[in-house]
């Protein structure tokens, strides 16, 4: 069907060598076969997996600051140790999925500059602060739980490298939602103060969680291609829901309500239904006017400045490797 895209007016060699790539591209996916890095792919399959997984990686990698921010006061040594080692697998992650980015022909250095320029995007809950510790259990239960629900049916994408990586990492994110939902049960267990600042952080990290399934079905302008390219198998609105109905038994579990007037239980569907997300705060955070774009943006360019010598260092000892193994190379001969 794609080979439509193609201009058929031009019906020379390279445009029949095209159409018979495609038509072997379409017949792997729809076999349920993964595309490979040496394989042909059409250049709107490749551009779209950069977007995404870099998108993704860069998540990973800003998602570490609003966290970062409390590693020093974690309340507790087992609190602090969890959280450290939570905080460095999404750094994990996000050199993972950079690593799958690469395998598609697109540098390293080029992904992070896009980030550093501001053209590239990361996920906008990343824009909210983090004011209390109830914040990161929330984050750990919320952000985390979305975050595996839409990236448990990427195990199974069409890309070998991205569904690859996507296992380990949502074994990882598991077990941050995990240490997340427990932060939460211990201070609704807690003092009534306690309490009342898991509230807090639920009636503050809610509605940008269910923003982190992206904009509604009819709104989104990559899903239908996408779906067809298996490299997305269900649509933003139909992980919300899932989530949703994943997530108000706990908070109803943990005696929290959520922060939604219009939430209730359909018996019919079996589907908790949900009231209007404001999608304007989402454009807004998007477009750059969060909470905390300029300081996330800030921190990551400050790192990347003080990482320089680093890099520097790693090639300067790279090229004497080489240095002294041609030598060693010649020696021997
Ligand atoms: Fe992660
Ligand atoms: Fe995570």
């Amino acid at each position: 069907m794609y080979t439509q895209a193609l201009n058929q007016a031009d019906t020379g060699p390279k445009v029949v060598e095209d159409a018979e790539k495609l038509a072997r591209f379409e017949a792997k996916i729809d076999a349920e076969e993964r595309i490979e890095p040496n394989d042909w792919m059409p250049e709107a399959y490749r551009r779209t997996l950069v977007r995404q997984i870099s998108q993704h990686a860069h998540s990973e990698i800003v998602g570490m600051l609003p966290e970062g921010n409390w590693i020093t006061r974690a309340p507790t040594l087992r609190r602090k140790a969890a959280l450290i080692a939570k905080v460095q697998d999404e750094g994990g992650h996000g050199l993972y999925l950079y690593s799958a980015a690469e395998t598609l022909g697109v540098s390293r250095e080029e992904l992070i500059d896009q980030l550093l320029s501001g053209r590239a995007k990361y996920s906008s809950i990343f824009n909210y602060p983090t004011l209390t510790w109830a914040d990161i259990g929330c984050i750990g239960w919320l952000v985390d739980g979305a975050a595996i629900m839409n990236q448990i049916p990427l195990c199974r994408t069409s890309y070998g490298p991205y569904a690859r990586a996507m296992i380990r990492i949502c074994k990882e994110e598991s077990f941050h939602q995990r240490q997340g939902y427990e932060i939460m049960l211990t201070l609704c267990r807690g003092s009534a103060d306690q309490k009342a600042m898991a509230q807090d952080a639920l009636n503050r990290w809610w509605w940008p969680a269910l923003m982190m399934f992206g904009p509604p079905d009819a709104q989104s302008v990559h899903t239908e291609q996408s779906m067809r390219w298996k490299i997305k198998r269900f649509t933003n609105d139909a992980l919300r829901q899932q989530f949703v109905d994943a997530t108000v038994p706990q908070a109803h579990f943990l005696g929290l309500t959520i922060p939604d007037p219009d939430l209730r239980y359909d018996g019919a569907s079996g589907h908790w239904r949900f009231g209007a997300i404001d999608w304007e705060e989402f454009r807004q955070v998007l477009a750059g006017n969060g909470p905390c774009n300029r300081e996330r943006m800030e921190a990551r360019r400050r790192a990347h400045e003080d990482g320089a010598w680093v890099r520097e260092a790693a090639l300067a000892h790279a090229a004497k490797r080489r240095a002294r193994a041609a030598i060693a190379k010649v020696a021997a001969e």
